[in-house]
């Protein structure tokens, strides 16, 4: 497949919504829709008013220019906010590929992209993830270490990972 890694804009925000409502997908009490995910202040925090000030991310289209993944970065803005990890200083990543383009490297890819991208603003990037999501593997290769356990929106155990930049 001929794949090409771009700056996300503010016109990907719809993308980035449906890219969200994949990730949180893999909660069994995550969002089962777009319209769920954005009324769900929690997870609406990932992407509403795309892009602001800090906000960083690259999306992976086709040679049609048709998106086929994002991975996005967002700092904390106003108060803490249960179960997010991102602070005032260390972004927080968000990662999806569209169902049929999953176990080309493009998840890989696009970390790699992001990493070129955001290393010299931020000291770290910061994620949570559910102890039993396969895409683990993915952020141990990437360079994340885990740094805690925290229990989730749903009873579970996530891990709260943390690369360098
Ligand atoms: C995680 C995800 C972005 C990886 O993208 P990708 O292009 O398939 O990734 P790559 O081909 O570069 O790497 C493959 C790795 O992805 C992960 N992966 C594969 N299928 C996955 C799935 N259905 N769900 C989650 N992660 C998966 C595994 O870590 C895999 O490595 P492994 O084969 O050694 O176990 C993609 O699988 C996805 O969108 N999953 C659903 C959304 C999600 O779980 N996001 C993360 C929430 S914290």
């Amino acid at each position: 497949m001929n794949v090409r890694i771009r700056d996300a804009t503010p016109a990907d925000e719809e993308f980035l919504w449906t890219m969200l409502t994949y990730a949180a997908s893999m909660d069994p009490g995550g969002a089962a829709s777009v319209a769920a995910a954005k009324s769900d202040d929690n997870l609406g925090s990932y992407v509403k008013g795309w892009m602001r000030a800090g906000d960083l991310g690259v999306v992976a289209v086709d040679g049609s220019g048709a998106p086929l993944g994002a991975a996005w970065l967002r700092l904390l803005e106003g108060p803490p906010m249960p179960f997010k990890v991102a602070t005032p200083e260390l972004p927080e990543l968000a990662i999806a590929v569209e169902p049929r383009a999953r176990g080309q490297k493009l998840g890989a890819s696009m970390l790699e992209e992001l990493f070129r991208r955001s290393s010299g603003r931020y000291p770290a990037i910061v994620l949570s993830v559910r102890a039993t999501n396969p895409s683990i593997h993915l952020y141990e290769r990437a360079g994340f270490v885990e740094a805690s356990r925290i229990p989730n929106r749903v009873g579970g155990d996530s891990i709260v990972m943390r690369r360098a930049l």
